[in-house]
């Protein structure tokens, strides 16, 4: 059985007190008896209240990056120790944003993702191919290209720390989503390119989430597909009425 995940991805937004509205909105409004299991990931500096204000709820905490190295001199950087040191065990990598102006490439995101895994983090892998990609009828060889590059060097046995986020990047926040059908078809070549890699086990079992413009009104129909285990959400995370609208559509 896989896990059903809607997470929220904050990017650069809310300050101290915004944050704490928005998760006291959220602790409110989220239902208390669904198995979805639900993801905020704020900005580094709220972390440490986000962990906080949810301790006996159901939402997890998740980092938007971190560093790959165990520390040491890399001015404005966050390691994994320090982020399991406030309690927040999940990451998320390999976001198209760190990818297109950060400049992270499939081989810093590897490590970043060998670095989370020594600290037993789960990780939200994102990944996607951009507007030229698709033009040129080459998405699945971009996107396949990430999966190997970023994480099929990984033993079996750290699939159960993995989550994948597909994202193309023509879809995020631009209100342009990928149809129900483009997602399905997506979400399904993904799998039977991690079945071909490791088996029915590992793809039976990863939860593959989709993510771009999902919005509470086209939610449902994209989460209704069999192989869409649920989203990773960028601007609709930052309404709480949005994202609970979300988590019920799941
Ligand atoms: P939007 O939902 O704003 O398109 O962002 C998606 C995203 O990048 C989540 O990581």
């Amino acid at each position: 059985m896989r896990t059903k995940i809607v997470a929220g991805n904050w990017k650069m937004n809310k300050n101290a007190e915004q944050t704490e509205d928005l998760i006291n909105e959220l602790i409110d409004k989220l239902p208390t008896d669904t198995d979805v299991k639900v993801v905020i990931a704020p900005t580094f500096v709220n972390l440490a209240s986000a962990v906080d204000h949810t301790e006996f709820t159901k939402i997890r905490v998740a980092a938007q990056n971190m560093h790959q190295a165990e520390g040491g001199a890399f001015t404005g950087e966050i390691s994994a120790d320090m982020l399991k040191s406030i309690g927040v065990n999940t990451v998320i990598l390999g976001h198209s944003e760190r990818r297109a102006y950060f400049h992270e490439t499939d081989a810093l995101i590897a490590n970043k993702v060998e670095t989370a895994l020594k600290h037993e983090m789960t990780i939200i892998f994102c990944f996607g191919e951009e507007l030229k990609d698709r033009s040129t009828n080459s998405h699945f060889n971009i996107v396949e290209g990430q999966l190997r590059d970023g994480i099929f060097n990984l033993p079996e046995s750290a699939w159960s720390n993995i989550i994948l986020a597909y994202e193309p990047v023509w879809a995020i926040g631009t209100g342009e989503t990928a149809s129900p059908e483009q997602a399905q078809e997506m979400h399904e070549f993904i799998r039977e390119t991690v079945r071909k890699q490791y088996g029915s086990q590992v793809a039976d079992d990863v939860s593959i989430l989709y993510g771009g413009s999902v919005k509470p009104d086209n939610a449902k129909e994209i989460f209704s597909k069999p192989d869409v285990d649920g989203g990773l959400i960028g601007g609709a995370a930052l309404n709480a009425n949005d994202f609970v609208g979300i988590v019920n559509a799941m």
